[in-house]
């Protein structure tokens, strides 16, 4: 029974990873650690319902004290255990239609998309070296990848791309850094799926597939995959016509 801990579970592709472990067997999930900023009403209603095994944590990413007490509530609750699966999910990025010259998101961004991964990450590490799984996942972006910034350009998102472009660089210094304890410490590309940063219904997928594409790919990712960034799989989406291919295979970064 693995235990998983999810940050930025109130909306969007967070909520929809805690609610599809929430329904998987017991065999294969234990206790769901959902983290937000807030309680929303979706999130309070699946921690209701869900008998004690999903677990809300009040955790802002970019506050180390908060993350701190996170930390101390998640292994009061684990007891002897490690904590198994880390997704680093929380994240911001907007629209700025002045483009970079007019660029004044960046610190933000940044400070969501790579410092509180950086912070959450290392706070949380004695757990996870504990853990059995020793999984840390990244959720990355196709608006990261240096490689494809030509193809992507038509997207005003300077702030984002260069925040998750960041973010690949903090997932390789991670594996790097973990390999030789067993780790594996990737970044996932979820393409573009119908959440709220998502573009709502001009995105390829749903919240559903989405968070089963992520899921998937934590669990079955082996060592072959550390320091690496694919892209989810999702069946029927494999040779998809528009401008993802959600076949699971490795991105240029
Ligand atoms: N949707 C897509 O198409 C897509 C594509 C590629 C990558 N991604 C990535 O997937 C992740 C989830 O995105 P989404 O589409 O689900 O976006 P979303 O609906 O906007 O949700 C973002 C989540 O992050 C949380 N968050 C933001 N700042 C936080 C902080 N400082 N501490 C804790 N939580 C914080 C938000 O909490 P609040 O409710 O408190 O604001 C919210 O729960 C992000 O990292 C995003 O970059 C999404």
């Amino acid at each position: 029974m693995a235990s998983y801990l999810v940050t930025g579970t109130s909306r969007g592709l967070g909520l929809a990873m805690v609610a599809h472990l929430a329904n998987s067997s017991e065999s294969d999930v234990g206790v769901i650690f959902a983290a937000a900023r807030s309680q929303t009403p979706d999130l309070q209603s699946l921690v209701k319902k869900s008998s004690g095994r999903v677990v809300y944590i009040d955790m802002d990413t970019t506050n180390q004290v908060n993350v701190d007490n996170a930390v101390n509530a998640v292994e009061k609750r684990l007891g002897d255990q490690g904590l198994d699966y880390l997704i680093n999910n929380a994240g911001v990025g907007g629209f700025a239609p002045g483009w970079t010259e007019n660029l004044t998101d960046l610190n933000e961004e940044f400070n969501v998309n790579v410092s509180g991964t950086h912070i959450v990450t290392t706070l949380f590490l004695p757990l996870l070296r504990k853990g059995q799984a020793k999984k840390i996942m990244n959720i990355g972006s196709t608006m990261g990848s240096l490689a494809l910034a030509e193809m992507f350009s038509i997207f005003p998102l300077p702030a984002y791309k260069v925040s998750k472009a960041a973010l690949n660089a903090l997932t390789i210094q991670w594996a790097q850094a973990l390999s030789g304890e067993g780790f594996v410490v990737t970044s996932i590309n979820p393409g573009t799926v119908k959440s709220a940063m998502g573009g709502g219904k001009v995105a390829d997928l749903t919240l559903e597939q989405g968070a089963t594409g992520i899921l998937e790919a934590i669990v079955k990712g082996g060592p072959e995959k550390n320091g690496k960034f694919s892209m989810i799989t999702v069946p029927g989406w494999e040779n998809a016509a528009g401008l993802h291919r959600y076949d699971g295979s490795f991105m240029q970064w």
